[in-house]
């Protein structure tokens, strides 16, 4: 008699356990937020955010991680200014003339010239013209001047702020003015 309660009782648990698990029809969910997320989507409409209801626009005034302020406007003033002031902000151990090459190989020489002195294959072939040669004398290019270009561009050279970061430019900057130097010997 009292194996045949021990054979009912497990029995019982196992048909309890089992009863849980149907591979016919979806399963029970017990606490069923561990299986659904009520995180909130970035272009979800909710009453939380006031004002703004798609995605967050970034506080005024932030600046994305890595990146830095220009101060310097797209202008003649902000040209002149940054000619006069702007210094290269990578000393002599950071400067890497194989990087500046390299950078400036990809995205200068076809206008500018391996030499910098004007002659790169689009002005040859005359795809565009009146590029200038970093000796000009009468530009008298400065680190600053030549930071400037890169991030805004000048007439018809487009700007290069998205091909090259910060630090990229800067090792251009440095390059462009070895290959000054180097024309004016
Ligand atoms: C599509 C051709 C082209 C490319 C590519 C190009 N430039 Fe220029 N660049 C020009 C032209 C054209 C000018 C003359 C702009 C003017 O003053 O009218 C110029 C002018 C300049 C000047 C002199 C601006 C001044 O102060 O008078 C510098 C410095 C310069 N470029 C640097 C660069 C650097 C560095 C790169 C690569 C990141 C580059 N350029 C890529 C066409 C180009």
């Amino acid at each position: 008699m009292k194996s045949l309660y021990k054979i009912l009782l497990l029995t019982v648990l196992v048909g309890v356990f089992y009863s849980c698990q149907k591979d016919s029809r979806p399963n029970y969910q017990y606490m069923p937020n561990m299986y659904e997320p009520v995180g909130y989507e970035t272009y979800g409409e909710y009453d939380v955010f006031p004002g703004e209801q798609a995605a967050m626009i970034p506080a005024e005034g932030s600046i994305a991680r890595g990146m830095s302020v220009y101060d310097y406007e797209n202008n003649e003033e902000g040209y002149q200014a940054a000619k006069a002031e702007l210094v290269n902000p990578l000393d002599s151990t950071m400067v890497d003339l194989k990087i500046g090459k390299e950078l400036y190989d990809i995205y200068c020489g076809v206008c500018h010239g391996a030499k910098g002195d004007g002659q790169g294959i689009l002005m040859k072939r005359e795809k565009i013209l009146g590029i200038p040669s970093y000796a000009d004398a009468g530009r008298a290019i400065t680190a600053g001047s030549i930071y400037h270009v890169i991030y805004y561009g000048r007439n018809t050279m487009g700007s290069y702020a998205n091909q090259l970061n910060e630090e990229e430019r800067w090792q251009v900057v440095a390059y462009v003015e070895k290959l000054k130097v180097d024309l004016e010997k």
